[in-house]
């Protein structure tokens, strides 16, 4: 099979891409137990929430699982464009009825911290993986010395390059279909994104370590394109969301199901990053990209009491409707099954 069986441990080609907000450790257990590498995304869990998780993770599976961070550097906040955003969302709390001096800011992701490496080190899992490049030399020691394997995503050339040169074991290919986050780190500029295609067959050429390919991947011929084109193995997020394990939200669910999730978008309304999802009524009537949305992971704050009040109301035109380009191998069947077919050939 690839370089992936003797790095990670796992038996089939798959990764199942850490998903903040959307899954716990049932969907990386279900995963893990089936032969691929389930992934629990830490981003969104406080430290007690995160140990909680891998508690479960460890009664769950005897196999590798991947535990995943974001590691961007958290911005100075600014009065000046938090108020301007808040003035942007206005009538929108106008007319939901929401009171905006009574939300409180704060950042909503938290980036991979000297607290997470020590609720890590009690469970050593056998992979790591980080979003938005590396956490700090030190940090990225820690990460080591638990006998993790390292892997972190690149959207470009360059960033494969970059991360081969601070020591990682593999390289996500990010492909700009990828639902979620650009994990894009040394640039802003969304005129470098490729599509996976186009960007997996050149990190394959510029890097010696195994290539893993993520963005637009949703059934067993995907896997068998991306192989094609030298990858190691795949990472695969949006045919995931409409698993039982998942623990995506009814109107997200709803979104992906329907002929809505034919048109995604890349946005930064949501966190203050670009990132793919649906487009909803928020991005086509503010964006999808703003530049007065205050910048990583700030911009969420003010958004999340629209989002909450719609969502009651079963609208999720306020919500981030993360979704890959290509939703459809979305389906209500177990994980192990999505998993065992995405590796059947
Ligand atoms: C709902 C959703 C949430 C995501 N959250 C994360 C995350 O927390 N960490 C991360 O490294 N990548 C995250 N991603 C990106 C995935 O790692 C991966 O690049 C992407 O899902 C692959 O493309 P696909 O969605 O077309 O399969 C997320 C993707 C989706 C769809």
């Amino acid at each position: 099979m690839t370089a992936l069986r003797p790095l990670l441990g796992i038996e089939l080609p798959v990764i199942q891409a850490p998903m903040a907000g959307v899954q716990l450790s049932a969907l990386a257990i279900a995963v893990s137990n089936a032969g691929g590498l389930g992934s629990l995304p830490c981003a969104m869990l406080t430290p007690e929430a995160m140990r909680k998780e891998l508690e479960s993770l460890k009664t769950g599976t005897t196999r590798p699982y991947n535990v995943n961070f974001f590691c961007h550097a958290p911005p100075p906040p600014s009065a000046a464009r938090e108020k301007a955003w808040r003035q942007a969302l206005s009538p929108y709390f106008r007319e939901l009825g929401i009171d905006p001096e009574g939300i409180p800011a704060g950042p909503g992701r938290a980036p991979f911290s000297a607290e997470t490496a020590d609720v890590l080190e009690d469970f050593r899992p056998a992979a790591v993986s980080f979003h938005f490049g590396l956490p700090s030399k030190a940090l990225l020691a820690r990460v080591r010395a638990m006998g993790a394997k390292i892997l972190s995503s690149a959207t470009t050339v360059d960033e494969a390059r970059w991360l081969e040169a601070q020591g990682v074991d593999a390289i996500i290919a990010q492909g700009v279909e990828a639902g979620g986050h650009r994990g894009m780190f040394l640039t802003e500029d969304l005129s470098t994104q490729v599509g996976t295609l186009a960007l997996v067959p050149q990190i394959v050429r510029a890097v010696k370590l195994p290539v893993i390919a993520a963005g637009g991947i949703a059934d067993a011929r995907g896997v068998a394109a991306a192989m094609a084109l030298g990858a190691a193995g795949v990472q695969v997020g949006t045919a995931y969301l409409l698993c039982p394990e998942a623990t995506t939200s009814a109107v997200h669910r709803a979104a992906l199901k329907s002929d809505a999730a034919r048109h995604t978008a890349l946005t930064n309304l949501f966190t203050g990053r670009p990132a793919r999802g649906i487009v909803n009524r928020i991005m086509r009537e503010l964006g999808p990209m703003s530049a007065a949305a205050p910048a990583f992971p700030l911009a969420t704050a003010a958004i999340a009491p629209l989002r909450a009040k719609a969502e009651g109301a079963g609208s999720g035109d306020f919500s981030p409707l993360w979704s890959g380009q290509n939703a459809s191998g979305c389906r209500e069947i177990p994980a192990a099954e999505l998993t065992r077919e995405l590796a059947a050939r």
